[in-house]
């Protein structure tokens, strides 16, 4: 595990390891959207972790889809993520925030009252979502946003950078993949605009990029990393065409790599013709996080096949505080309990049905 336990650098981060703890939504926050001291229970005890990517944090409560999720939108949020960066700190740690604007994948039950559920389009995701109010109900139809509207959430995103920054969190990440905002932008299939924001590639583009332009400028480009997955069509995301895909990507791509971005996240694909970490690898220069589905054997053999520089663990670290211990030691994780993922309370998230050591899969 050689490969995998090497220290690296990505950005301003220096990681002792490879192992990243990828985001992960567990509906621990406060209704309101604050972060709790369960949450940061949570995250110290996987403080051994390369990097921590947090679950989900909505830079708006427009942008908030599901239930008990956090939003980081002004001072009064700082307390409770200072809490959470300090003790990971403490433990030797380093900590990312995901900013996950949901768009249209949402229910109005979900954030506070009046909050809207916006869209690139106002065109209905397909599916059903879980309310703590109203049990499962379809997704919102959303709005559409208006041209200075677009630009009123990039400037969400900005001040989330910020705050984060002040939280003392050590990066941010977009979250543009699996049918949340920037992805519904980017896909031909949900972004139907005809202003600078839609009707061609470089403008369906735009969107992510005047993001990722608006937090570099506010906190630096070593501070800002992305998540994508080409070819996810999670939550309903379509595309018009079959070829939109790759077209789109690699535009983004070519226009995000002199950016010198902290690091790019990218989740893997098990079928389709597009082999994400290879376009990945040829369009961006930087740190490059593989995902989903590795053990440790196969992420070790990725990285040092130079396939990608780091893998984050998603289920794994669910019910492995220690996982990066484990994978020294070649032991196996716990398993996890599926029940328990999204539920409130410390069952299933701070006290575990398999504590370290015991009951491995
Ligand atoms: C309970 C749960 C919640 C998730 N929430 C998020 C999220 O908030 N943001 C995100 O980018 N991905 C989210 N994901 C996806 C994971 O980051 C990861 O891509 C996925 O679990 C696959 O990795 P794995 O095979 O190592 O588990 C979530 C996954 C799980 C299991």
């Amino acid at each position: 595990m050689e490969h995998l336990l090497a220290p690296l650098q990505a950005g301003n981060m220096t990681l002792s390891n490879r192992v990243i703890m990828a985001p992960m939504t567990r509906s621990r926050a406060e209704v309101t959207g604050n972060a709790t001291s369960l949450m940061k229970e949570h995250y110290a005890a996987r403080a051994s972790a390369g990097l921590i990517i947090t679950e989900g944090i909505a830079p708006s409560e427009t942008g908030k889809g599901y239930c008990r999720t956090p939003v980081l939108d002004g001072p009064s949020r700082l307390a409770g993520w200072r809490a959470v960066t300090d003790a990971v700190h403490a433990g030797g740690g380093r900590i990312v925030a995901q900013a996950m604007h949901c768009g249209r994948i949402s229910h109005a039950a979900n954030k506070a009252p009046g909050a809207e559920t916006v869209a690139p389009s106002a065109i209905q995701a397909d599916g059903l979502m879980y309310t703590d109010v109203e049990g499962m109900r379809p997704f919102d139809e959303p709005r559409s946003l208006s041209t200075d509207e677009v630009v009123e959430v990039v400037g969400e995103y900005r001040r989330f950078a910020l705050l984060a920054a002040e939280a003392g969190f050590d990066a941010v990440e977009v979250h543009a993949t699996s049918g949340y905002l920037p992805a519904q932008f980017l896909s031909s299939g949900t972004n139907r605009r005809i202003d600078r924001y839609g009707g061609s590639v470089e403008r369906r583009i735009a969107f992510p990029i005047e993001i990722l332009e608006a937090m570099i400028d506010e906190i630096g480009a070593d501070m800002v990393g992305l998540r994508i997955c080409p070819g996810n069509t999670f939550n309903d995301l379509i595309d018009a065409h079959p070829g939109d895909v790759e077209e789109t990507f690699r535009a983004l791509l070519s226009t995000i790599r002199p950016m010198g971005l902290a690091y790019l996240h990218v989740i893997r694909r098990h079928e389709g013709p597009l082999d994400n970490l290879e376009l990945a690898r040829e369009l961006h220069d930087g740190v490059l996080i593989a995902n989903d589905s590795y053990d440790a054997v196969e992420a070790d053999a990725e990285i040092e096949a130079g396939r990608c520089d780091a893998v984050s663990f998603g289920r794994h670290f669910l019910a492995t505080p220690d996982l990066v211990a484990r994978i020294a030691s070649g032991q196996e994780p716990n398993r996890f309990d599926p029940r328990t993922l999204y539920t409130p309370g410390p069952d299933g998230y701070t006290e575990l049905e398999n504590p370290a050591g015991r009951h491995p899969t």
